[in-house]
């Protein structure tokens, strides 16, 4: 019977012939990459069955993550036929040039299936950086190390979009952008984050003006949003709808819908272009790599932080499960992208082949794998195994990956949470076809004396960074910044029932429900949160948590924005490659409603909040994910955007003491002589404004 390594060709062999005509001088491990092409088949022939049908599929497999061993069992009963005529279904199926052949899909000569089971271009090998990050050399690339300040802005849909936007105007106007080394961002969090780093318009364009809330009435809200918001206003229900009609690429389907709303309309929405740091290095890998031109990448602006993640996961590998001991962090950045340390038990993850039921046999191993333990150069990232120095080295020689992986592909990718929301609110179309809408990437580890290679290639099914760590704090803490400020942009409202600044200690029960889940994990609570992967994110003592709630429940008492600034040991977490034994200053903004906020906003404003769900601005400052508003699946009004992303540049600015003390390194008192003294009193923007002086006044002097 089959092996793990063979069981696609065994597939392929049952099934009889695959969709494509696999090329091998293409690809080394071409057996391996038959497996998504199934997933397109099935994707088809569900849809061609009864919604009713499809309905009973989707409820019948309720898993996370998509099974491709599972689909093929199914396919070897039933295949589809495409007519023979079809050779345009084919192509827009297959996402590149293809032939109809006896019913079946070919790629054109100089064409080849690869991961995703669509044709794609042969490219010449490429010559790039690998970066061991694991107990041998624990080193990052030097893009991403020696960073004093983090900025990380967490996940959360289009709320988390427009907080994000709010935090980054807020930081903007207090001139602490510039002072962020490094910029982490989770899902709905990198839909704002991604298009600013990137983009070259002005920031103003991007997030638009500064605001102050007395300003903010009805009419002044209506007005569109800065660039990045006014990507929150479009829905994706209407894209992903037409695409499942249209049979496009499942695959594709979700990173092209985010594309159209939020890449395109700036100009990034390119998804031939690579990602690279800057400019310097475009020009040494061309160099290397003459087939690539300055045209072929886009590099963020100079002035942005030097460092920024955009933060996915790795699943498990085709046909297998994920579980709380499998799922690890795939980091996604312009110079470097990939999985540093070795995560795991002893630095190896165990993958149980998907489902119970599929072939009924005990013959398919459990897979164990080496994964991780450093990242390879962003434009080379999805390749397959390099062709020597897999442990690390300069242009290093290894095959084109089959597609850039683009900021549209990072940025579909780090949100690509179909598990919980989207899959249920697409149900109507098939929900179960969302399965197969999950990306997949080529991914070999990085090998070390410890792990020596070579080790081959496996495709990964990757996904939301927001089902591992939504907070994006990890990703600093692996590479030691000291001086942390988090965006907890979540629906979870502070927990105000017990008097977290009591003298008793209140229970891990109550605490848990206390604040954003993503949060709470680090103080190891995560195995209290069901449908995530939790488990080993504990990187503080649960005894520090308590002085943190009782700090944002205190500023949320008051009407204000909470917020909590803490030193905190840092405890060693092996899973993570987190060296513990060191401080980091963190703080913490924690979304929640603010009297004060509210109190300044125009009378027809501060009524339409009243009216609660019947007025423009249910669930206001928690926004849903999903069907905020009735007739959209996940955008927002304008002024929805508008009030919401105000609500946090307002507690960044009020707050400016805490901010500056954390990323430009000064001292609270110089800024805020007694803590929140006349914070209401102090009109937004004079306050802000005194404050930008004086600081430029001791930057200078310095
Ligand atoms: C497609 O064409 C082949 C011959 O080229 C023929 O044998 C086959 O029956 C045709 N299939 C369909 C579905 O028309
Ligand atoms: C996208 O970028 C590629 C690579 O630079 C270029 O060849 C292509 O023309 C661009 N496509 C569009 C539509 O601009």
């Amino acid at each position: 019977m089959c092996r793990w390594t063979i069981i696609v060709l065994c597939f392929a062999h049952i099934v009889g012939q695959d969709i494509l005509d696999f090329d091998d001088a293409c690809h080394k491990s071409s057996a391996i990459e038959c497996s998504a092409s199934w997933l397109q088949r099935r994707a088809h022939r569900v849809q061609e069955n009864s919604p009713a049908h499809a309905h009973e599929l989707a409820m019948e497999e309720h898993s996370k993550t998509v099974s491709a061993a599972h689909a093929s069992e199914e396919m070897s009963v039933k295949s589809m036929t495409v007519a023979n005529s079809s050779t345009s279904f084919c192509d827009t199926h297959t996402g590149g040039p293809t032939r109809c052949v006896s019913g079946e899909c070919m790629c054109q000569p100089g064409y080849c299936s690869d991961d995703d089971g669509r044709c794609h271009k042969k490219l010449p090998d490429v010559f790039a950086d690998i970066v061991p990050i694991n107990d041998e050399k624990k080193e990052f690339p030097p893009r991403q190390a020696n960073l004093q300040t983090a900025v990380c802005l967490s996940g959360g849909g289009t709320r988390a979009m427009v907080a994000a936007l709010g935090a980054l105007r807020g930081l903007e106007y207090l001139d602490l952008l510039g002072r962020t080394d490094l910029l982490v961002s989770v899902s709905g969090g990198t839909w704002t984050s991604g298009p600013f780093m990137f983009s070259h318009m002005s920031k103003g364009h991007l997030l638009g003006s500064p605001t102050r809330p007395s300003e903010l009435s009805l009419e002044e809200l209506t007005t569109r949003p800065g660039l990045i918001g006014d990507g929150a206003t479009h829905d994706i229900y209407h894209l992903l709808k037409t695409a499942f009609l249209n049979n496009d690429d499942p695959h594709s389907i979700w990173v092209n819908a985010f594309n159209e709303i939020l890449l395109k309309p700036i100009g990034l929405g390119n998804m031939s272009k690579y990602m690279a740091p800057d400019d310097s290095t475009v020009q040494r890998i061309i160099r290397k790599n003459p087939h690539l031109q300055r045209e072929d990448f886009i590099v963020p602006p100079s002035d942005r932080p030097r460092a920024f993640v955009m933060l996915g996961v790795l699943l498990a590998p085709l046909g297998h499960e994920s579980d709380d001991d499998t799922v690890v962090s795939l980091q996604m950045s312009p110079d470097f992208s990939g999985s540093p340390f070795y995560p795991g038990r002893e630095g190896q993850l165990q993958f149980d082949e998907e489902g119970e039921h599929w072939l009924a046999s005990s013959d398919i191993p459990a897979l164990k794998l080496v994964v991780g333990g450093g990242m390879v150069e962003t434009f080379a990232f999805g390749s397959d195994t390099p062709f020597s120095d897999q442990s690390g080295g300069h242009g290093v020689r290894m095959p084109s990956p089959s597609e850039p992986l683009s900021l549209a592909k990072a940025v579909g990718v780090s949100s690509a949470a179909f598990s919980a929301y989207t899959s249920q609110a697409m149900d109507k179309l098939g929900g179960q076809r969302m399965q197969a809408l999950i990306p997949v990437a080529t991914l070999w580890p990085i090998t070390s004396k410890k792990f020596p290679g070579p080790k081959a290639a496996a495709k990964f099914k990757i996904g939301d960074g927001g089902h591992m760590d939504n907070s994006g704090l990890m990703p600093a803490l692996q590479r030691k910044v000291p001086r942390i400020v988090m965006f907890l942009n979540t629906d979870v409202k502070i927990g105000m029932k017990s008097d977290f600044c009591a003298y008793t200690p209140v229970g891990a029960g109550e605490l848990g429900s206390a604040a954003a889940w993503y949060f709470l994990d680090k103080f190891g609570l995560g195995a209290h949160v069901d449908g995530s992967f939790l488990m080993h994110n504990q990187v503080f003592r649960f005894k520090d948590l308590q002085p943190i709630l009782c700090d944002l429940q205190t500023h949320r008492r008051a009407g204000r924005p909470a917020v909590s600034l803490r030193e905190l040991e840092v405890l060693k977490n092996s899973w993570w490659g987190i060296e513990g034994g060191w401080k980091v200053k963190l703080l913490v903004y924690h979304l929640d409603k603010s009297k004060v906020f509210e109190s300044q906003l125009p009378a027809d404003t501060q009524k339409e909040i009243a009216a609660g769900k019947e007025g423009m601005f249910a669930n206001f400052p928690q926004f849903t994910m999903v069907r905020q508003n009735p007739r959209s699946l996940i955008s927002y009004t304008s002024a929805q955007v508008n009030l919401l992303s105000s609500l946090v540049e307002y507690g960044v600015r009020q707050h400016a003491g805490y901010f500056r003390e954390v990323l430009a390194g000064i001292p609270r008192n110089l800024w805020e002589p007694q803590p929140s003294a006349g914070f209401e009193a102090l009109h937004p923007r004079e306050a802000a404004q005194g404050d930008s002086e004086e600081l430029a006044d001791i930057l200078h002097s310095r």
